[in-house]
């Protein structure tokens, strides 16, 4: 499905499309299946690790804003998370999302124990995803998802990340079949 923004965005993501691979963007596909998500689930409270010059933010963060929500996403390089901020702005959605810089297995480490999402979207560190699963999980409500980027171009990486969601009892999990590939699971409780 092709979602219609507003002119300034459709450029703005077309412009962004052109330095995918410099910056490491997840591809459109990916990305619009995660827009749809948000919406068709109706989540207000979306966390992203890994934001680079704001591509995927763009995505997630137009979603949420439909919502009504609002999107923490989490970025240690500076000269990466400033573009992001500005992209962020010129796409209408940087009232609604809060960029905390810093390292992510630190920043997540420390997040306040009641602040909780419906949605998260994990795209840094590949051999780092174990890490970030064991943290965002007591932060993820009942009933939301956990995506995680790159489970098959990077599986090797990412495969006790893998092993512990798929051994988890709290959660429901598959490998979805998109550029790169995307571990996707509900929390069941
Ligand atoms: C694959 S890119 C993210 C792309 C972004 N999600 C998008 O699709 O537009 C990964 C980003 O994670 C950041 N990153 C990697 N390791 C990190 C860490 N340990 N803490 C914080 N950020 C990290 C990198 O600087 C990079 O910008």
């Amino acid at each position: 499905m092709l979602e219609t923004f507003d002119p300034v965005t459709q450029e703005t993501l077309l412009e962004l499309e052109k330095t995918q691979k410099q910056f490491w963007n997840v591809y459109r596909p990916t990305a619009e299946f995660l827009h749809n998500l948000i919406k068709t689930e109706g989540f207000v409270s979306g966390l992203e690790v890994g934001t680079s010059n704001g591509y995927s933010g763009i995505w997630l963060g137009k979603a949420l804003k439909a919502n009504g929500g609002k999107l923490t996403t989490i970025e240690f390089y500076e000269k990466r998370y400033s573009v992001a901020k500005q992209n962020f702005e010129k796409c209408g959605v940087a009232d609604i999302i809060t960029i905390r810089p810093g390292s992510a297995k630190a920043v997540l480490e420390y997040l306040p124990e009641d602040m909780m999402f419906d949605f998260a979207f994990v795209d840094a560190n590949k051999s780092e995803s174990i890490d970030y699963f064991r943290l965002i999980h007591p932060h993820l409500k009942a009933g939301g998802i956990y995506t995680t980027d790159n489970v098959l171009s990077h599986k090797e990486k990412v495969q006790p990340y893998i092993d512990a969601i798929n051994a988890h009892p709290d959660y429901r999990h598959t490998v979805l079949d998109l550029p790169a590939g995307l571990s996707f699971a509900r929390k069941l409780r």
